[in-house]
């Protein structure tokens, strides 16, 4: 998720360049860069690290002209670096670009093939290559753009400029969002709105598979074959923080509608659905390092430990290989017997939890393979580890996790599936199955999210108790902590997550008629062993809040609450029984004026140990 803005008009494109970036730098900060026409020629300045890198080197370097163009990156490809960040340069093109080509390894070959060379590691620099490549066919640069847009495969909004059109910006958008900002004798483009709003109100939003030709003079929209479109602009009513937000009170609550679009970013160039099968580059590249494994110890903190206790399940079951999962900061102390067969698996959002990382390390100096799953691209731990397997959640601004957490969940399971297909313990029939559940799982997500008034109502009901209990079985009680976890770091109410057959050895002495006891229940193997343990909470007098995607007189009967889900299979069911718990942490911590978005004593990356 990077951020992109372009600017044709009167103004000094670079300091407006730099300010829209700033206002977008929630979306990826990892480098940056802008283009502008300067007496005809389109010249590039880019650096790595935060925004405050390229202000300086602007400073050093400044750029005069009204026509320009800039982006601030969010890794999916290619580490932070100077040659990776945007603007990308292929003769006269330039090109910015946000989201993630599928396709992109063939036209790197494809134009390799007709000797283009590349300079960076990004899967954007095949776009500036292609339209610059029908250019030189005798194209005209909208042309040879729509052509190249034909090309490509994947998510993809991009803006780009040619030194032959010094007065006109093309933009384009497939599945990652544009808005194109209207103004008098200037016009803006953007990723989105945060970075107009200083300038204009009137926009419009670019659908997928249209594209605009954006002058001072005007704009034109067409389809990726030529024929014009009418868009009719709207009025933005939002200050720059809400639309940061996107329109949500908190980064928190945006973060958790983002979960199906994130699900399918991190499954998107990885499905194999005719095959039954999973591609991971990553791993493809390294086949001997996994040939050897016969165990697998996870490893991780908070949230992503969480992940990691369903991981197991997914790798046990469907790759029928033994899973250990440790803490980060038990597991480096611990001398645990590893060797080469062993694989240490580290899972971690930000990448630079220090006991991790430090585990991580630990692993690696006892010959152990390592493989990382992370969310910033060439973060410490992924730059440690062999392998890597990038969750696509975009940047997490709320230090509560929750798209990072199901983006987990969605790569340890594909992470399940390669696996078991490689050792031939997964048949192709039963994999198909795997893979269409999880390709129907964003739409499953969405329609959880859309019962989000009926539990914030829920929230206000039970917002006031002083203790919550989550009780789950299987592959969901790690669910059951999970839940336990968001609630006691954004609503600081003490709550426990406990596996449903183990609360009578101990936990049921806490329950009172002013408990609320959150149960998991959804219809797989174990449904009758968590009934019957509900029935034990019912007869203590607990609050029982029910999670599940079979509801039945019974059910009613015990139930204070009942949270319906969606169905799927059983591996998958955490994913979903996932978002009812974070939307009541969210509406509790709200009830109860808590600092939602960055909680009290917490924060969201833990480098130290
Ligand atoms: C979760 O909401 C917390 N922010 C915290 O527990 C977090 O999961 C933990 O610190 C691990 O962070 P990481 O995934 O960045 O390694």
């Amino acid at each position: 998720m990077c951020g992109i803005i372009g600017y044709v008009g009167y103004r000094e494109a670079a300091p407006l360049l730099l300010q829209g970036l700033k206002r977008l730098e929630y979306r990826g900060y990892d480098s940056a860069g802008i283009a502008v026409f300067t007496n005809g020629s389109l010249v590039v300045r880019r650096s790595v690290g935060k925004l405050g890198n390229l202000d300086q080197l602007l400073h050093a370097q400044p750029v005069h002209g009204t026509v320009g163009m800039g982006h601030t990156r969010w890794a999916t490809h290619g580490r932070p670096s100077e040659e990776n960040a945007h603007p990308h340069r292929a003769g006269k093109v330039v090109v910015i670009h946000n989201g993630i080509i599928e396709n992109y390894l063939e036209l790197r070959h494809e134009l390799t093939a007709q000797g283009r060379v590349f300079s960076s590691e990004t899967d954007t620099e095949v776009i500036s290559h292609l339209i610059d490549q029908y250019l030189r066919e005798g194209r005209s640069f909208s042309e040879a753009t729509r052509a190249a847009l034909r090309r490509l495969e994947g998510s993809f909004s991009i803006v780009t400029l040619c030194e032959s059109e010094p007065d006109t910006i093309l933009t384009a958008k497939n599945a990652t969002p544009i808005v194109i900002g209207l103004g008098e004798g200037e016009n803006f483009v953007a990723s989105d709105i945060p970075a107009l709003l200083d300038y204009t109100r009137q926009v419009v939003f670019l659908d997928d598979g249209e594209m605009a030709e954006v002058t001072s003079a005007g704009v034109a929209f067409f389809d990726f074959h030529g024929q014009p479109i009418e868009r009719t602009p709207r009025q933005v009513t939002w200050d720059a923080l809400t639309a940061q937000k996107g329109g949500y009170k908190h980064f928190l609550l945006k973060e958790i509608h983002e979960q199906p679009q994130a699900i399918i970013d991190t499954m998107r160039g990885r499905i194999l659905a005719e095959q039954g099968d999973v591609s991971l580059g990553e791993l493809d590249r390294h086949p001997p390092l996994l040939d050897t494994v016969k165990r697998i110890t996870l490893v991780a903190c908070g949230t992503a430990w969480h992940a990691c206790l369903a991981g197991k399940f997914f790798l046990e079951e469907l790759a029928r290989i033994p899973a250990e999962v440790d803490y980060g900061s038990e597991f480096r102390y611990r001398h645990t017997p590893l060797d080469k067969n062993t694989l240490v698996l580290a899972v971690s959002q930000s990448g630079e939890t220090a006991d991790t990382l430090a585990a991580l390390e630990g692993g690696k100096a006892c010959a152990a393979k390592t493989l990382a799953i992370c969310n910033v691209v060439d973060a410490s731990i992924p730059r440690k580890a062999d392998m890597v397997i990038y969750t696509h959640a975009g940047p997490e601004i709320s230090v509560a996790s929750t798209k990072a957490f199901t983006t987990q969940l969605t790569a340890l399971y594909l992470l399940a599936v390669y696996l078991g297909r490689r050792r031939g313990v997964l048949e192709q029939e039963r994999g198909r199955q795997l893979i269409a559940d999880l390709v129907n799982l964003p739409a499953l997500v969405q329609e959880i999210l859309g019962r989000e008034r009926t539990i914030e109502k829920i929230a206000k009901k039970y917002g006031h108790a002083t203790d919550f209990l989550y009780l789950g079985r299987g592959v969901n009680y790690p669910i059951a902590l999970e839940g336990a976890l968001k609630l006691k770091e954004i609503s600081y109410i003490h709550a426990e997550g406990y596996p449903a057959g183990e609360m009578k050895h101990g936990p049921i002495a806490l329950i009172d008629d002013q408990m609320p006891v959150v149960v998991l229940l959804p219809k797989d193997p174990v449904y009758a062993k968590t009934l019957s343990n509900m029935k034990e909470v019912e007869a203590r007098g607990g609050r029982i809040i029910a999670l599940t995607d079979a509801p039945s007189p019974e059910l009613e009967e015990i139930a204070w609450e009942i949270i319906q889900v969606p169905t799927t299979n059983h591996l998958l069911m955490p994913l979903l029984l996932t978002i009812p718990l974070q939307f009541l942490a969210y509406h509790i911590a709200v009830y109860r004026g808590t600092d939602v978005d960055q909680p009290r004593n917490l924060a969201k990356s833990v480098t130290v140990e």
